[in-house]
């Protein structure tokens, strides 16, 4: 009798999905299997299916959303992230070098990464953010930060095979650091008893910034080529060499780039004018205001940045990097002022 109970009410929830457009039966499952997850990971975010969802479709809406005039990083990350968790046995970890001025979001772009990867977003036990400046300030400590962060990802990725290391700033780092994990990158099963190769890599540098600017630049001036047409190989060769020959930084002579084992060198293009607008209307809609004059607005944003070269004004010196600030600034202007007229109108209707 109770089973049928049981079944009826089951059949009822089901039926909710019809008129609701919800199954029912689907939020109270993701309910529990939650609830069970969170008692069972009391730090929350544990090294499992549930905490780390290998859902590839997130990393695509959330670049969609939020990333502008990066046609090839966003094509070529996404692929990579794609192929590298579907493959059930990677014969390496997945290393990414990210480069291209400061502003044109590589920053921003990594933490949409981990947000994709982790329930937990950024906040993730698994994700794991570097600073060159903060974690490898002096360049005489070249060996001591070799051993630290050998030990560091060691201990991580043995308590997590899929986990996500970021260094920023890597042309600020002292040189050969970064070959400190060298053996870890490479195209062995083990080392010393922990398998690499779930895990993923990124180093985010402005080195070959200048050679991007100018292949972009040179482009429109011939203006035969469309910036979208460009594709990862017209870069390559210009980046790995840029980053190899600059003096100085973490990938200076680095033996990870004799080594091959970089596997995609991902160029981030300058912003123009159009993706600065594109930037600014999106925080917009992210702080859900609608300014009273949008065109305005937006453009009042657009202006109030810098550009170069400085005859032609075209890519924006700090990508997008001080949009959201200017949003926030237009806002809390325009709100004042709204006040101020309603104070004014209210008054004067008062006398
Ligand atoms: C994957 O992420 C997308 C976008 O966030 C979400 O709509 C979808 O339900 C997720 N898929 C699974 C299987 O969790
Ligand atoms: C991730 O999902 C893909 C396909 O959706 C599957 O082939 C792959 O085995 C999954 N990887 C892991 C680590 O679960
Ligand atoms: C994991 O990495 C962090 C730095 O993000 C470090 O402080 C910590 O000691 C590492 N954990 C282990 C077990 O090595």
């Amino acid at each position: 009798m109770n089973f049928y109970r049981l079944m009826l009410f089951i059949v009822l929830l089901q039926s909710c999905k019809f008129t609701t457009g919800y199954s029912v039966l689907a939020l109270v499952t993701d309910f529990f299997l939650s609830s069970y997850e969170t008692l069972r990971c009391p730090l929350g975010d544990c090294c499992n299916n549930f905490w780390i969802p290998n859902n590839t479709t997130k990393l695509q809406v959330l670049l969609k959303q939020d990333v502008f005039g990066q046609h090839i990083a966003t094509e070529v990350v996404t692929r990579q992230i794609e192929a590298h968790l579907s493959n059930p046995s990677p014969s390496k970890p997945l290393v990414l070098s990210f480069h291209g001025w400061t502003g044109n979001g590589k920053n921003h772009f990594a933490s949409l990464i981990a947000k994709s990867l982790y329930k937990k977003e950024t906040e993730s036990r698994f994700y794991h953010h570097f600073i060159s400046t903060v974690h490898f300030p002096h360049q005489h400590s070249t060996q001591l930060y070799q051993d630290q962060i050998r030990s560091w990802v060691r201990g991580n990725v043995s308590k997590c095979a899929h986990s996500l290391f970021v260094f920023d700033e890597v042309d600020k780092m002292p040189s050969g650091v970064l070959d400190g994990i060298k053996a870890y990158l490479d195209y062995v099963d083990r080392v010393d008893g922990v398998d690499y190769r779930r895990s993923i890599f990124i180093f985010l540098s402005n080195t070959g910034g200048k050679e991007i600017t100018k292949k972009v630049h040179d482009i429109w001036l011939k203006g035969n080529v469309k910036r979208e047409e460009l594709t990862v190989r017209d870069f390559e060769r210009l980046v790995e060499l840029g980053a190899f020959n600059e003096e100085g930084g973490g990938l200076h002579q680095s033996r990870l780039i004799e080594k091959h084992l970089i596997d995609v060198y991902v160029p981030f293009l300058p912003m123009e004018k159009m993706h600065v607008r594109l930037c600014a209307e999106n925080e917009f809609k992210k702080h859900n205001y609608f300014p009273r004059n949008k065109e305005a607005a937006l453009q009042k944003i657009v202006d109030g940045l810098h550009y170069y070269p400085e005859d032609k004004e075209l890519y924006s010196t700090t990508g997008c990097k001080r949009v959201a600030q200017r949003v926030s600034l237009y806002i809390a202007e325009e709100r004042y002022n709204n006040r101020a007229y309603e104070r004014r109108h209210h008054d004067s209707s008062e006398l």
